[in-house]
């Protein structure tokens, strides 16, 4: 048995969870700083930094006390250590090398985008009962989920790999531009609604019984078969539709009216027209993956999803139409390691300790992702 400890400071929530065997948290803490980032609309990285500051110990000494372990009982000390704000990184690394130094224990820096993959197989953290009983990455042959297909879809990415296993896999397309949920804070931004709108907008658009083309919004898919994301467009169609034409450019523009003007019904309507188009590109995309992998003799077995968008409602949907016609497994994280959390982290972190691809104390922390 293995126990590890995690830690997550990548963005805005410091993070902290004990993890058994890679599957099962036992523990999984967010200590979120969106109040701080509200009045922003959006994550302000010296802010963000200093807060994991004063959060990350009493972070990490909750995530022990739920978990029912004391330091001494850990196997090993795990950390996001890229992609993300390097601020931020730095926090989570610093301490997590100090708690693996003082502890004797191995250090094991982990890429967060792989372990928000990871995520798709392990069992909630709310979860009491027993652990999850499938071991799906050990199973080999024709029950191995791989080769799979992985996307990951957060407020910082847009990606898909092609996956050989849980730390193995190759990009096969990315975002030029936004990541579909900075799409999605922008464009609930713009009707109005709280920060991070992403949920937000997903509940309004279920409200929604309208046509399905009573708002056309683009859907940029870039060339026939490109793989990777925009969605910058979208967001600038979606801020025409609601505030109208405006007059002037830039800092300048007038808008001739604000989502306050529209009625409910209209609000709804938008937000589901701009649901539907930004989860309709994202399907497209993974149904050119799957046929650029199976051209390539890797027909996936499995689609995995991971972020803090495999949280939304079309989207898991969508997923588990595209496994029952593909023929393959579908993965999706529990709700409550969709965003972004410690525990993944750890799990992932079992993967690597198992492999003996563990760090040593000069494990830096780095803005962007190697793969
Ligand atoms: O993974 P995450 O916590 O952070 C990053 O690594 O970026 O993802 C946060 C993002 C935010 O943009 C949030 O609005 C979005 O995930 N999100 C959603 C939903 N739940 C969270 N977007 C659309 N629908 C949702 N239900
Ligand atoms: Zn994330």
């Amino acid at each position: 048995m293995a126990l590890i400890l995690g830690i997550e400071t990548s963005c805005d929530e410091t993070a902290a969870a004990v993890v058994r065997d890679g599957r099962r948290a036992l523990s999984n803490v967010i200590a979120s700083q969106h109040e701080l980032h509200r009045v922003y609309g959006g994550v302000v990285p010296e802010i963000a930094s200093r807060a994991h500051l004063e959060r990350i110990d009493p972070t990490i000494g909750r995530a022990l006390e739920a978990a029912g372990v004391g330091m001494n009982d850990l196997d090993a000390v795990a950390v996001g250590h890229q992609p993300g704000l390097i601020g931020s990184l730095l926090v989570g690394v610093s301490a997590a090398k100090a708690l693996a130094w003082s502890l004797g224990r191995p250090l094991i820096g982990v890429d967060h985008v792989r372990a928000h993959l990871y995520a798709g197989f392990m069992g909630p953290a709310d979860h009491a009962g027993d652990d999850p009983p499938l071991d799906p990455l050990e199973r080999a042959g024709d029950d191995s989920p791989f080769p799979a297909l992985g996307l990951v879809v957060s407020g910082g990415h847009t990606s898909m790999y092609a996956m050989r296993g849980p730390t193995e896999m190759t990009r096969l397309g990315r975002t030029i531009d936004d990541a579909v949920g900075e799409a999605y804070d922008k464009a609930a931004v713009i009707l109005g609604l709280p920060y991070p709108g992403g949920p937000h907008l997903d509940r309004l658009a279920a409200g929604s019984d309208a046509d399905a083309d009573r708002f056309p919004l683009p859907r940029s898919l870039l060339s026939p078969t490109s793989l990777d994301f925009s969605f910058s467009g979208l967001k600038t169609a979606m801020l025409y539709r609601v505030r109208g034409t405006p007059r002037g450019r830039g800092d300048r523009a007038e808008f001739p009216r604000t989502a306050q003007d529209l009625s409910d019904a209209d609000r709804r309507d938008l937000a589901a027209a701009f649901q539907r188009a930004a989860i309709g590109v994202l399907r497209t995309k993974l149904e050119r993956a799957i046929d650029h992998m199976s051209e390539r003799g890797d027909r996936p077995r499995s689609l995995i999803l991971g972020g803090g968008v495999s949280a939304n409602s079309l989207l898991r949907a969508e997923a588990l139409g595209l496994g029952r016609r593909h023929g393959m497994a579908v993965r999706l994280p529990p709700m409550d390691l969709c965003m972004d959390n410690a525990a993944m982290i750890a799990g992932l972190a079992h993967e690597h300790l198992r492999r003996g691809m563990v760090s040593d104390l000069r494990l830096a922390a780095v803005a962007t992702t190697t793969m």
